[in-house]
């Protein structure tokens, strides 16, 4: 059922637990990720980049392919489908096109800037009932060629973007997309536990999901992240078991090419994968 990631987030907020974020970048990974939600009844939120709905030629076929499978498969778990890291004029393709949830990445900007454009955004989701994310303080890492240096957020600044009464929040704690480097500090939990104070009941997001582990997840969800998005671990899983499927010869064997049979040991990977972040999560169950 594809609805806003308001009251999800909202329960999982109140509830200590998170939703996970997977980001999508084709048809085998959005039904992994869905059938994997409706079996272990979790709410979930689909993200897409603008770089991935580009791939898939556009937020149009994102949000029409997605809503069609979430129907054609029954799904009812409640599923969001999310513009991650969303540039201002993506934001806007993503309203028109159907997405039920938007993150508007203004960190990059003057933090004026970023007050008065997320402003801008609270006002036309909220007429449409689609949840809004905003980002203070950049990620650290790559993605789709935006390279942040992973500074901590500025917990006044945080308050002054949650004011504007965004659905939920991110905020730089020293995470970081992608594989994190050997020398990593971990997360501040000094800088989430004075983000939290001054943002009350606001649900709180964690990017860069991949290779967290499970204790600093497990303490992040107690100081109010309520979403943490994974892409990294999910690429990864799918390129492993394709690797080991052409290493063992298997697309050679039989009808093994044949692209659904040579696709489905990285879709098992992708459901497993989501299955092991969702109990780290504490949603399964929760929808
Ligand atoms: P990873 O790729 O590190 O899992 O991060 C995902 C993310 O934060 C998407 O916004």
């Amino acid at each position: 059922m594809l609805v806003s990631a308001k009251e999800m987030l909202e329960k999982a907020k109140a509830g200590k637990y998170a939703v996970g974020q997977f980001n999508i970048n084709n048809l085998e990974w959005t039904k992994a990720i869905l059938l994997t939600a409706q079996e272990l009844q979790s709410p979930v939120i689909l993200g897409v980049s603008e770089g991935a709905g580009k791939y898939m030629t556009g937020f149009k076929t994102v949000a029409a392919m997605v809503k069609a499978m979430d129907e054609s498969l029954g799904i009812t778990v409640p599923v969001a489908l999310h513009l991650d890291h969303g540039t201002y004029d993506g934001s806007y393709k993503c309203i028109e096109a159907g997405f039920t949830s938007i993150m508007f990445d203004g960190s990059h900007y003057p933090i004026e800037e970023n007050i008065a454009k997320t402003k801008e955004l609270v006002a036309v989701c909220g007429e449409k009932g689609i949840s809004l994310e905003a980002e203070v303080g950049s990620i650290g890492g790559e993605e789709d060629g935006v390279v942040g240096m992973g500074e901590c957020a500025d917990p006044d600044e945080c308050k002054s973007i949650a004011d504007l009464g965004v659905t939920m929040l991110a905020a730089g704690i020293g995470n970081i997309h992608g594989k994190y480097p050997a020398n990593w500090q971990g997360l501040s939990f000094e800088t989430l536990a004075a983000i939290e104070e001054k943002v009350g009941d606001m649900p709180l997001v964690l990017h860069g999901g991949t290779g967290i582990p499970a204790d600093m997840i497990k303490k992040a969800i107690s100081l109010g992240v309520a979403k943490i998005n994974v892409n990294t671990e999910c690429q990864l899983a799918f390129a492993e078991a394709t690797r080991k499927y052409i290493e063992a010869g298997k697309d050679l064997e039989g009808k093994g090419f044949d692209p659904r049979k040579l696709l489905a040991p990285g879709f098992e990977a992708i459901k497993a994968t989501v299955k092991e972040k969702m109990e780290l999560f504490g949603s399964i169950g929760k929808a």
